[in-house]
């Protein structure tokens, strides 16, 4: 039985530091793809000259191709272009949107069977655009987003209240853009609702900086924006189908009516297993949740529309 195989396209901040989290983990060796000559051989390299040192095994190499990516079992999809401060994720979409149709139509070549998880932004645009360029089932398709933007929230709540970010549990639905909807009413700390821990003005305050989370980073970095957190929520995806592991967790999905919403890539709970998309859990929404999903779909359905397929 050999290993399993995870390629990470986009050798850059994420997709390099996807490749360290998934080494160091053992999930699988790792393939990382990049159109700059050197880059992904190079850190590659670097990373599997590293193994000795932390002890784990897992091959790791780099390529311009995508020869070495065949039967991959999971791909990890980064290539593109970041934002930088004053631009939204839309302002990629016209980029993007040429890479991720020349990737994908690699990627499907190479592995038909792959699970793709899409970490590129506008990421729900670019979620649907693999969906459609793929053919490949839905179930198949996955964006990276609600993982990152509750991981954001799990740390506002754990530096507020100064508690472990293990106990924090919470959810979260919509686009991965500023009108994401972070749901307090779904997080509880071990167990005890959010509300009970802290007034509804300090809640207001942790789900107005998760919004703008992404924003945050890309105004202090500059030159580019998150990596750390994007690339770990990545590989909790992969972690997640390759161990079959069936967690309940925010990802990006196409609905097809779930949530009232057809023909869209939107984060909602899913079960994330083996077979990807395992099932989409609607929840109970209130009036004023139920309109933040609107206003987020709105948004989502616009920018898929400047696709033009
Ligand atoms: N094929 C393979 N790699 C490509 C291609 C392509 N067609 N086009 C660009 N790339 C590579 C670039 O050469 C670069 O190394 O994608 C990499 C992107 O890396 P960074 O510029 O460091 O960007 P990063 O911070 O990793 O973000 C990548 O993820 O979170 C999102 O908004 C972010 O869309 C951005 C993506």
């Amino acid at each position: 039985m050999g290993r399993k195989k995870i390629s990470i396209i986009g050798a850059g901040f994420v997709g390099a530091t996807a490749a360290h989290w998934a080494a160091e983990k053992e999930l699988g060796d790792v393939v990382l793809v990049d159109i700059l000559e050197g880059i992904p051989q190079g850190k590659a390299l670097d990373l599997f000259e590293a193994s000795p040192v932390e002890g784990f095994d897992a091959k790791v190499v780099g390529t311009n191709g995508y020869e070495e990516t065949k039967d991959s079992d999971v791909v990890i999809i980064t290539s593109g272009v970041p934002r930088k401060p004053g631009m939204s994720r839309e302002d990629l979409l016209e980029v993007n949107k040429k890479i991720i149709e020349s990737v994908v139509a690699q990627v499907v070549e190479k592995s038909p069977k792959a699970m793709l998880i899409l970490v590129t932004n506008p990421l729900d645009t670019m979620t649907y655009l693999a969906v459609k360029k793929s053919g490949f089932p839905k179930q198949r398709v996955i964006g990276m987003a609600g993982i990152l933007d509750t991981a954001r929230f799990k740390a506002f709540i754990a530096l507020e209240l100064d508690v472990s970010v293990e106990d924090i549990q919470t959810l979260l639905l919509g686009g991965h853009g500023d009108e994401m909807v972070p749901l307090p009413r779904y997080t509880t700390i071990s167990g005890i609702p959010l509300s009970q821990l802290l007034p509804k003005e300090r809640i207001d305050r942790l789900v107005d900086r998760t919004r703008k989370g992404g924003g945050e980073i890309v105004n202090l970095l500059k030159t580019g924006s998150a990596f750390y957190a994007p690339s770990a929520a990545a590989v909790q995806m992969t972690e997640a189908i390759l161990k079959d592991k069936k967690r309940i967790l925010p990802c990006c999905v196409y609905l097809d009516g779930e949530y009232g919403l057809k023909d869209i890539c939107f984060g909602v709970p899913i079960k994330l297993g083996a077979a990807g998309v395992e099932s989409i859990i609607e929840l109970q929404l209130t009036e004023e949740e139920r309109a933040l999903v609107s206003k987020s779909a709105a948004s989502v359905k616009k920018s898929i529309a400047e696709l033009k397929l």
